[in-house]
């Protein structure tokens, strides 16, 4: 079994934009600026909030950090919006989700500038993404695909289990790995909570990406022999033994899945870092057009 070195690959993935940053400086122009909007306090999207505005400074990308109160209205909010999207400064900009009950995330996303919609949400985004036509691919998605790319996995003709149907992993997932393209050429099943014999379907993947929500869901009697296993999941589950009182685990229980699998992304180092990486790739994708 060999891991995938999310980490590693993200590095080398941030290695290459910050020299296209330090190139584009030479040449006159001034570095991507990636805009960010956090709603409330959540502590997960705090924390994801503060290591995308960190991952920024350290390749050179210029970032903002907009952070509302709670009980911001969605005028406000809409209103911030339409100012980013006018902001010839910025280059793209995302906004942390989830929002709080009172904010229609329906809306919010569909006010973002698709040009200017690094998280790939916009429904224009996810179409043209959809029909193989140039848009922004959302973070995690794209960082699979990359990772996929970099370890050279085979895909052409292989069965792709996706676990898990959200907007913003299982579904843009599946269509990516069915594309006619590599990576992709994929035979794809999508299995979701009314799945019937979920397990037998899982274990029929030659690729199995959980993106479920549930802590050690797939277990080695849902895995195939030599398979490769990507882990999406970043549950949180209460740990005493712990300083912060939880520990950080994957849709796939690691240690028993290993033994049987041919490659499998650990959580944390695996799919995390490579999400981070590649929405730093979509902002020098924005920035690129405006040069
Ligand atoms: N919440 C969880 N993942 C994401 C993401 O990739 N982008 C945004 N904006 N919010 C998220």
């Amino acid at each position: 079994m060999q891991q995938f070195d999310g980490k590693a690959i993200s590095k080398q993935l941030r290695d290459e934009l910050a020299e296209e940053v330090q190139q584009m400086v030479v040449e006159g122009h001034r570095p991507p600026h990636l805009a960010v909007i956090l709603v409330g306090s959540n502590a997960a999207s705090e924390t994801y909030v503060n290591a995308k505005v960190k991952a920024c400074k350290a390749i050179g990308y210029e970032s903002s950090l907009l952070h509302f109160p709670p009980e911001i209205s969605q005028t406000m909010l809409l209103n911030t919006i339409d100012e980013l999207n006018e902001n010839e400064d910025i280059d793209g900009f995302i906004v942390q989700l989830p929002l709080p009950d009172h904010i229609d995330s329906k809306t919010v996303i569909e006010r973002v500038l698709p040009a200017k919609d690094v998280d790939g949400f916009h429904p224009i985004n996810v179409g043209k993404m959809a029909l193989g036509l140039d848009a922004f691919i959302s973070a995690t998605p794209g960082g699979i695909v990359e990772l996929i790319k970099r370890y050279d996995i085979e895909t052409e003709g292989k069965h792709c289990v996706v676990l898990g149907r959200s907007n913003i992993v299982g579904g843009p997932m599946s269509i990516l790995m069915r594309r006619n393209t590599y990576p992709g050429n994929c035979t794809v099943t999508i299995a979701h909570s009314r799945t019937k014999n979920i397990k037998e379907v899982c274990k029929s993947a030659d690729i199995l990406i959980a993106a479920i929500g549930k802590p050690d869901y797939v277990t080695a009697d849902m895995v195939k022999e030599g398979a490769v296993v990507i882990d999406v999941g970043i549950n949180r589950v209460d740990d005493a033994s712990r300083e912060r009182g939880y520990r950080l685990t994957g849709d796939v229980a690691y240690a028993e899945v290993a033994e049987i699998c041919s490659y499998i992304t650990p959580v944390p180092g695996g799919v995390g870092p490579m999400t981070i990486a590649y929405l730093l790739n979509n902002t020098m994708i924005a920035a690129r057009k405006r040069k």
